[in-house]
Parts: structure tokens; C-alpha cells; sequence
């Protein structure tokens, strides 16, 4: 990737909102009748959302769609998609999208980011909440249902909810010195390296299963509990470790 020919920026016209569906088909393989569609893209940029896009000498090769969320009577963006395509990955122009779209909701008067993302994806996990600060304290069950994706090797859709709270020591503290504030581990929750193997193949996918039903009633009890993802680990091996603790930030509304 030539790093300084990516322009990131947000998108607003037709053709710019149609290349990030097509960019959807080619990194998530939806089958057609689950993809975003157009219409949805153009609705979310008018209602408050953000369509961010990175091209690479006008050639689109990621996005991020947002739209407006309300909870609790407070405002705050719900990031629905990021796509980076294949041969970009993994050389931060993810987190790059991410920052992006940081300081435009700010511009805007929004402090909370959400999101929703596969426990299982340890890669995810790490940027999330290792690079981006966010940390969750929510889990849905099977939030999609079994989709047509891949990625998704026919296991529910479970899901996180991770909260970046934009303007937290937290978050502001790791974006300025790669450190966020310490907390102490009451519990972890461990994803093996071997599950993006064993949810390709049909003979391996119960021990996904196996490991997403387990992970699944950990992250349940202990957010009942009150703790919250705080701290993500990887190990030499590409294992993913979630460290749990106690949220008792003021910055934080309640979930
Ligand atoms: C998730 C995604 C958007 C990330 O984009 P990206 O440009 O590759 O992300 P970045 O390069 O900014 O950051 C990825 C980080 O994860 C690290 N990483 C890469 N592979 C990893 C792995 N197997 N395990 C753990 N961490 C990993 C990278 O080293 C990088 O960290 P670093 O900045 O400390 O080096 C991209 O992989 C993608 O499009 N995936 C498919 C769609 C998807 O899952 N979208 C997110 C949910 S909506």
C-alpha cells in the first residue's frame, strides 16, 4: 500500500456510496439479499451518519458506514460497518478510518461510538479495544441470526457491543502515548488461534461452537457481574485473550 496516496475522507455522492456496497460484497461475500443497500447508505449520510471512504488514487479501497443511534435520550453514532480490502489490511489504515471518524463525530457533538463485533475475531478484538481504547460491557445472542458470510463459519452471530467513549482519559491517553490507564484482571476469557480454521471447515466447526457457547456464558455471568472488557492480549501463537475488570468510569452513562 503507498501509504501517502490513501485519501480518507467522507463520501456524498451516488458513485462513491455505490462502491462501498460493492467493496461489502467483496469483503463480507453476502449473498445479495444481506447486503446494505444503496438506499441505506444514501439514508444514513442524510439523517446524521457518516460514510467515510479511503481511496487510493481515487480507487476506493475502504469504508465505514455510521448511522444516528439514541439511548437513554442520548445521541450517540452507531458505527455499523468498516471494510478494509485484503491487499490493504494490516497496515493501519483500519485504525486510521477509525480516527477519522473520531474527530468528525466530535465536530459534531457526539461522544460515544458504538459498535458490534464477533468475539471470536481476534484480530477485531485487539484493534478495538488495544488500539482504539473502546471497551464492552454488553453481549448479544446470535444478533443476525446464521448469516450468508464466511466469515461467520454458520455460527450464531454473537456479539459484543464495543463503546469508544471519544473524550475519555482512556481514550484520549492511549491515542497520545499508546497507554491507557491500568485496572486490575478479575477474569479473562481466551479465544484459541486455530478458530478461524475450525469455522471454515465443516469437520472443525463444533470445536468453534464449543468455544463460542463457553466464551458466550463467561462474557454473560460477568457482565452481570459488572465487570467490563477492559484489556485485550495476544500471545506469540496469535491467541486472543479478553482481560475483564471493574468500569466505574463517571465518564461512562449507563448501559
Ligand atoms: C477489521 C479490519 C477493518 C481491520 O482493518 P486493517 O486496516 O487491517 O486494521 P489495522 O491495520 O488498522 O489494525 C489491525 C491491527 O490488528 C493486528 N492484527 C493483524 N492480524 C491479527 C491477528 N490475527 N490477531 C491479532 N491482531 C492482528 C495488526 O497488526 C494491527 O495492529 P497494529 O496496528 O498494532 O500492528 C479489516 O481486517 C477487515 O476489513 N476485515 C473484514 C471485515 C470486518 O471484520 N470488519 C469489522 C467488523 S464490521
Amino acid at each position: 500500500m503507498s501509504e501517502s496516496a490513501i485519501v480518507i475522507r467522507k463520501c456524498h455522492n451516488l458513485d462513491e456510496m455505490s462502491a462501498c456496497v460493492r467493496l461489502q460484497k467483496e469483503v463480507w461475500n453476502f449473498a445479495d439479499a444481506e447486503l446494505v443497500p444503496l438506499r441505506v447508505f444514501v439514508a444514513a449520510e442524510k439523517i446524521g451518519g457518516q460514510i467515510i471512504g479511503a481511496f487510493d488514487d481515487g480507487k476506493m479501497v475502504a469504508f465505514a458506514l455510521s448511522v444516528p443511534g439514541s439511548r437513554g435520550g442520548r445521541s450517540y453514532l452507531h458505527s455499523q460497518m468498516l471494510a478494509v480490502q485484503s491487499e490493504y489490511r494490516n497496515a493501519g489504515l483500519g485504525r486510521q478510518i477509525k480516527l477519522f471518524q473520531r474527530e468528525d463525530a466530535l465536530a459534531r457533538g457526539f461522544e460515544l461510538v458504538e459498535w458490534t463485533f464477533d468475539p471470536l475475531e481476534i484480530k477485531n478484538a485487539y484493534l478495538n479495544i488495544e488500539r482504539l481504547g473502546a471497551i464492552a460491557r454488553r453481549y448479544h445472542v446470535n444478533q443476525y441470526g446464521i448469516t450468508s458470510s464466511p466469515l461467520q463459519g454458520c455460527l450464531p452471530s454473537d456479539r459484543l457491543v464495543a463503546e469508544w467513549w471519544l473524550k475519555s482519559d482512556r481514550v484520549e491517553r492511549l491515542l497520545r502515548s499508546a497507554q491507557k490507564p491500568g485496572f486490575e484482571t478479575l477474569k479473562t476469557i481466551s479465544v484459541p488461534a486455530e478458530i478461524y480454521e475450525w469455522k471454515v471447515s465443516p469437520a472443525t466447526r463444533e470445536r468453534a461452537r464449543e468455544v463460542q457457547d463457553c466464551n458466550r456464558k463467561d462474557f454473560l455471568q460477568a457482565f452481570s457481574d459488572g465487570m467490563a472488557v477492559l484489556g485485550y492480549e495476544r500471545d506469540p501463537q496469535g491467541a486472543g485473550k479478553f482481560l475483564l475488570g471493574r468500569w466505574e468510569e463517571t465518564w461512562m452513562y449507563p448501559a
